[in-house]
């Protein structure tokens, strides 16, 4: 086991816009599926909204300042297409692009690395009022808004993403329901999966036009999929779950093909050079990782497969997630297997637990450093065995709006009172400042 992380390591941390920036209705912001989703009664736990969230779009320059003494080397984050495109397609907003311009600026004073994610999840509510990502024409509108946002920044900002798990957005969003825009139905998760796949093919070029030496890539959610019993109805299930969150877009967007079993069906959407607009040799692996997931067959769902909780007795975080770091250095070694020899980078990982502030205004969270230690051991011990990993970017910097949760859950490795926006760190933000100044792991 190799005793400590390569000199080159980059510790990152990651946020996204509507969870953290608050000012919904500022500078020209146009609405979002989830400013919609989040006003809409019984959506979000606790009636919670993204209008303030940690007021980011203010305190920028004090959240900055502590990822300065955190000394991480990159910042990832994702620019808000209804702050710099209001409806989505046409009049561009300057106020949101100065937003995105002051914070670049200051990252790179501060020697951090601006990771930028173009989408997060707030496609603009009037593109939805268009049928959203379920429209191909949306592809084309994203890749318009992906040439806006290079033209200001890619003369300083070099590592770029164009999604943030599309999985989700298609899966949730048009399947499950509870993301945004709350949509259930097979055939839109098929559409947006395909729009999806096609704007990301379509923004990479218009990237690549723009800057010819910038780092793309996409940001993957790799959750391993494991059948509930090994009854054959429960191994199709398994399949068929893993085929649309684990492939449906690293595979077509890599590998240049949809995987069974959902090739057929996906087939009729699919125009002839689709593909080959879909298919960009990444100049990075990036993937988010939480946990594994059991499913088992079950007839009345959209794909017939629904999630199992894992057994008594298996410990989990406060999202019910199972707490297994083998499972995460496995899955580092598979993707390399899988996808190639790219450079990879972990763009989240990280736990949510209940934090509170204690008598000396101290948020002890042991369990959040047990956790990071732990996975990223699991880090550590992918890399002696061969896998490129080149970073890690922990979820979160801050407490933050956990979509359909709200507030209730904690992620941030910086704890935010959100009645008065007071900024605690936390221990594990102690831990992990360790980390990024060259510590070892193991103390
Ligand atoms: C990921 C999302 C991120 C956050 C974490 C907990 O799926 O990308 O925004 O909600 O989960």
């Amino acid at each position: 086991m190799a005793e400590s992380f390569p000199p080159d390591f980059l510790w990152g941390a990651s946020t996204a816009a509507y969870q953290i920036e608050g000012a919904a209705n500022e500078d020209g912001r146009g609405p979002s599926i989830w400013d919609r989703f989040a006003h809409t009664p019984g959506r979000v736990l606790n009636g919670d909204t993204g209008d303030v969230a940690c007021d980011h779009y203010h305190r920028w320059s004090e959240d900055v300042a502590l990822m300065r003494e955190l000394g991480i080397g990159a910042y990832r984050f994702s620019t808000a297409w209804p702050r710099i495109q209001p409806a989505g397609r046409g009049a561009v907003n300057e106020k949101g692009l100065q937003f995105y311009d002051r914070l670049v600026d200051a990252l790179l004073e501060a020697d951090i690395e601006p990771w930028l994610c173009l989408y997060h999840w707030d496609l603009p509510q009037g593109l939805e009022d268009r049928g959203g990502w379920r429209n191909r024409d949306v592809a084309y509108w994203y890749r318009d808004y992906a040439a806006i946002v290079a033209r200001r920044l890619a003369d300083r900002v070099v590592n770029w993403a164009t999604f943030n798990e599309p999985n989700m957005v298609a899966c949730r969003g048009y399947g499950h329901g509870d993301h945004a825009p709350g949509i259930k139905s097979r055939e839109g998760v098929m559409a947006a999966i395909h729009t999806l796949n096609l704007g990301h093919g379509l923004a990479v070029s218009a990237l690549r036009e723009q800057r010819g030496d910038l780092k793309l890539g996409n940001i993957y959610n790799f959750s391993p999929r494991e059948p509930a019993t090994d009854r054959a109805e429960d191994l199709e299930a398994c399949a068929m779950s893993d085929a649309i969150m684990n492939r449906a877009f690293s595979d077509p967007q890599i590998l240049g093909r949809y995987p069974d079993p959902i090739a057929t069906e996906l087939a009729p959407l699919v125009q002839s050079g689709d593909l080959a607009i879909v298919r960009q040799k990444p100049d990075y692996l990036a993937f988010n990782h939480y946990a594994r997931s059991r499913v088992r067959w079950a007839r009345d769902t959209l794909f017939e497969f629904e999630p199992v909780a894992p057994p008594a007795g298996v410990p989990v975080t406060e999202m019910g997630w199972e707490i297994n770091p083998d499972v995460f250095r496995r899955l580092m070694i598979d993707v390399k297997a899988r996808y190639g020899d790219l450079p990879m980078y972990v763009l989240e990982n990280g736990a949510a637990f209940a934090d509170a502030v204690d008598d000396e205004d101290r948020v002890r969270d042991p369990q959040r450093v047990a956790y990071l230690r732990a996975y990223l051991g699991a880090v550590r011990d992918a890399i002696a065995a061969g896998v490129p990993v080149k970073g890690y970017f922990v979820w979160s910097l801050l407490d933050n709006f956990e979509w359909a949760f709200g507030y209730s859950r904690r992620f941030g490795i910086v704890y935010v009172d959100f009645a008065t926006q007071k900024r605690i760190p936390k221990e594990s933000y102690y831990f992990y400042r360790e980390l990024a100044r060259g510590g070892p792991l193991e103390r």
